[in-house]
């Protein structure tokens, strides 16, 4: 589970989303299901604060590569938006915990000035996951 660090998402309060995640794991003992890490900007400002989940598929991680932090747009990766401390609560027990992703809070991408349509141009547009 990675929560934007960059400057927006912070603004917007990512530093509030990381606790509330971050004491909730432990209260809860999730260590060994979820690790939280922070990724940096996404390129989708206007919909954070952001949060990804990605199931660990077991694939080895570079802590040194980005892909590992970032919205990448693979399979099995979901993107929630507009997260606020209770959202992202919700997010940690109902898709973390529970195994179901929270369709209502999920962001859409496609929406707003610095879309995925718009990082496409700019050449930030996330590669697929190889297979
Ligand atoms: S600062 Fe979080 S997506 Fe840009």
């Amino acid at each position: 589970m990675a929560v934007c660090k960059g400057p927006d998402c912070r603004r917007g309060g990512s530093d509030a989303v990381f606790r509330a995640l971050r004491s909730a794991v432990a209260e809860r003992r999730l260590e060994s299901r979820c690790e939280l890490v922070r990724g940096g900007c996404y390129g989708l400002c206007h919909l954070g604060p952001n949060v990804v989940v990605r199931e660990d598929t077991g694939r080895a991680r570079d802590p040194f590569s980005p892909e590992d932090y970032q919205l990448m747009g693979w399979e099995g990766e979901v993107h929630y938006g507009h997260m606020t401390p209770e959202r992202a609560l919700r997010v940690l027990g109902e898709h973390v915990e529970g195994s179901v992703p929270v369709a209502e809070l999920e962001a859409s991408p496609r929406s707003g000035p610095d879309s995925a349509e718009e990082s496409t141009v700019a050449g930030l547009t996330p590669p697929r996951r190889p297979r």
